[in-house]
């Protein structure tokens, strides 16, 4: 799409995010809430990005760099408008963010049965890194 703009987020998005991270993550676990991440997140930085025309979402993702690595999370791009290179450009945008932060390495995580979403990173540049994930839910 040629009209879309890349930009960082703003207050009168938090609605139409919520609604485009529900859309594209409909089974999210309960600590994903949309509003409560949007909230939570901007209360740490500003680096939540979103892809917009004419007033209306159609991607987002959101970074993160805490000094040392580069994160990229919950990228998401309405169904009905893939393959239009909104994720692409909302990636490109992240990383650019990222560097003018100083940051020199970016990772994300994708499920491991995700391999659509693999072959999308991967023609960005990214490859597979052999490492093992962890996490665990803090009560
Ligand atoms: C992953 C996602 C953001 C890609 O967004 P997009 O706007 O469709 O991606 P682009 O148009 O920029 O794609 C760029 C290239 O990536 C590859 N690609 C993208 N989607 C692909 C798919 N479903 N299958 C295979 N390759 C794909 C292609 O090489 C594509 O180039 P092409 O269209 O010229 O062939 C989108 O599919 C999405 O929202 N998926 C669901 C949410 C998700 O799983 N997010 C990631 C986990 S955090």
């Amino acid at each position: 799409m040629d009209d879309v703009t890349i930009r960082k987020y703003c207050d009168e998005d938090r609605g139409q995010l919520a609604v485009l991270w529900r859309t594209v993550f409909p089974n999210d676990p309960p600590h994903n809430e949309p509003e409560y991440v949007i909230d939570a997140k901007r209360a740490v930085d500003d680096l939540i990005f979103v892809a917009e025309s004419s007033g209306t979402l159609y991607g987002a993702c959101m970074a993160g760099y805490d000094g040392h690595r580069g994160w990229l999370y919950a990228l998401a791009v309405l169904p009905e408008y893939r393959r239009k290179r909104i994720g692409s450009g909302l990636v490109e945008y992240a990383v650019r963010s990222l560097k003018l932060l100083g940051c020199r390495k970016v990772n994300l995580q994708i499920r491991s049965t995700n391999a659509e979403v693999e072959t999308f990173y991967s023609s960005l540049g990214f490859r597979r890194e052999d490492r093992l994930s962890m996490g665990t839910l803090i009560d």
